[in-house]
């Protein structure tokens, strides 16, 4: 008997979780890990087991969370670490702690995001002064936004590189497993948001990344891709104001409600444990923004 049905070594019968990027085997950094997304991300993480995840954060109480979570938890899984995402020498110094305590990073989250949101031209209609938007912070936003997440993710396949270098490994070959993976945390409004133009600016960028580092980053078995979030209940989106999202956003969005953290945190496991997911994953919750 063949087919379907049979019961003659067909994939029907193959352990059904082999395929998966084993988590307990792996130790994360996510950025932004204290609050919102990342906080989400990261006790999604330990739940499925991570060895560890480095919380970066910029936040103060970025240990009073992880000490609490660890308690929950019964074990160390999340090692807090405070300080600026665009800070090279801190980047440095997190991976160089983590690499000594736990083996090599192989997994990378970047999810701190700030915005700076305001027309890029306004025009005083009394006055008929122009204002333009602000070059400093536009930068500031381009490099919290774009350039920390993506040397994040290179310090990462950095630290798988040079763990398979140490053990004379080459190219890497499918029949070892997956060796690492970076999520890139994008936005709806990668694809162009009035008002933002810095943060949409931002956001485009990290696509263009991550099909590169996809690109280069199998050399070392590291997967890289990015997953774009609708408007999610966190500080950042709370910060428009109730009014402005019941009137500009949920009507816009196929659900009416905002997005919770950990629906997104689920999303990014799925692309972790799931090696077949590449490119981008939108979750949105059905948004479709008018002209
Ligand atoms: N909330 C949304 O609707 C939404 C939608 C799409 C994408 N995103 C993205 O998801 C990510 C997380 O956003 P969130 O909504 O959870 O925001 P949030 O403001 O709740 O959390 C962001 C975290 O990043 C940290 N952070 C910011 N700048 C930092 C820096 N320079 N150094 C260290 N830490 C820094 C903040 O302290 C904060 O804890 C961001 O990249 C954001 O752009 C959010």
């Amino acid at each position: 008997m063949s087919g379907t049905n049979g019961h003659n070594g067909s994939s029907e019968w193959r352990d059904e979780n082999s395929h998966r990027l084993e988590m307990s085997k792996h130790v994360a950094v996510v950025t932004g890990g204290a609050r919102g997304i990342g906080r989400a991300v990261c006790l999604a993480m330990a739940r499925e087991g991570v060895r560890a995840v480095a919380v970066v954060d910029q936040l103060e109480d970025v240990a009073s969370f992880t000490d609490k979570a660890n308690e929950r938890f019964g074990r160390k899984v999340l090692v807090p670490f405070q300080g600026d995402v665009t800070d090279s020498d801190f980047r440095r110094h997190v991976f160089s702690e983590m690499q000594s305590l736990y083996g090599a990073v192989s997994i990378c989250v970047p999810a701190a995001g700030i915005t700076r949101d305001r027309l890029a031209v306004k025009i005083d209609r009394e006055t008929g002064e122009v204002d333009l938007y602000d070059e400093d912070m536009f930068n500031r936003v381009i490099g919290v936004d774009l350039t920390a997440p993506i040397f994040w993710g290179i310090e990462t396949i950095g630290s798988v590189a040079q763990e398979r270098h140490n053990k004379n490994s080459g190219k890497w070959n499918p029949e070892e497993g997956v060796q690492g993976c970076i999520i890139l945390i994008g936005s709806v409004s990668s694809a162009g948001n009035k008002g933002q133009i810095s943060y949409a600016t931002a956001k485009s960028g990290l696509e263009g990344a991550q099909a590169t580092l996809a690109a280069e980053a199998i050399f070392h078995g590291v997967r890289c891709a990015i997953i774009h979030p609708g408007f999610t209940d966190t500080a950042m989106v709370r910060a428009m104001g109730t009014d402005y999202i019941a009137k500009n956003v949920l009507p816009q969005t196929q659900l009416r409600r905002l997005i919770h953290p950990e629906e997104i945190a689920d999303a990014v496991c799925f692309m972790i444990r799931n090696s077949t997911v590449s490119g981008q994953l939108w979750a949105d919750a059905g948004w479709h923004p008018t002209a």
